[in-house]
């Protein structure tokens, strides 16, 4: 049984990790944290804005001082960024004081659940189902790196994935380590 103080989401944009997050964290009572919304917070300005002012150089800064200071907490479940993985101190940090689950998604998936968005800087682009097969082939190895356990959410609603998720955790992480 893995004691780890907080519950820690990995993987690529559009994997569910905030509206699997939340559900999850409701069930376990856990805070559910975004990472890119703590960063927002912190700086007073959007994802979008950030990269368009300091580059995605100085948004992966901003985004390692606000990982470090959330994992410095326990009783989370914290929902990262799909690039959180890059930084090798990120790595280590989230081992050190999480359970790392990695929500895993096809191209397809992904491309259907992102047709929308407006809001990541780096989808605003013709090309984006190359980016993501780019980003994928990049940071699958560190995803799997990190991670606890893995889940892959194609098919699944935010609601089954999370059902699935906390069944599978049940004897694999242990909550009351969150509290200690
Ligand atoms: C990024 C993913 C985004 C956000 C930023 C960069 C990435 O988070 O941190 O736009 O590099 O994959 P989500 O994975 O929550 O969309």
């Amino acid at each position: 049984m893995n004691p780890a103080p907080n519950l820690v989401l990995v993987g690529p944009m559009g994997a569910g990790k905030t509206s699997i997050g939340r559900r999850l964290a409701e069930r376990f009572g856990l805070d559910f944290v975004d990472a890119d919304l703590h960063i927002e917070q912190r700086s007073g300005a959007t994802i979008a804005a950030i990269f368009e002012h300091v580059g995605e150089a100085g948004f992966r800064e901003r985004e390692r001082a606000a990982l470090a200071e959330l994992l410095a907490g326990r009783g989370q479940l914290v929902a990262t960024g799909g690039g959180a993985v890059l930084g090798a101190e990120n790595r280590r940090l989230m081992r050190e004081r999480g359970f790392v689950v990695y929500l895993a998604a096809g191209l397809d998936s992904q491309i259907k659940r992102l047709q929308r968005d407006r809001t990541r800087p780096l989808l605003q682009r013709a090309d984006r189902e190359d980016v993501l097969r780019e980003m994928a082939r990049h940071r699958d190895p560190l995803y799997r790196e990190v991670a606890d356990l893995v889940m892959d959410t194609d098919g699944l609603t935010a609601a089954d994935a999370a059902t699935r998720l906390a069944l599978q955790l049940a004897g694999r992480w242990q909550i009351n380590g969150a509290a200690a």
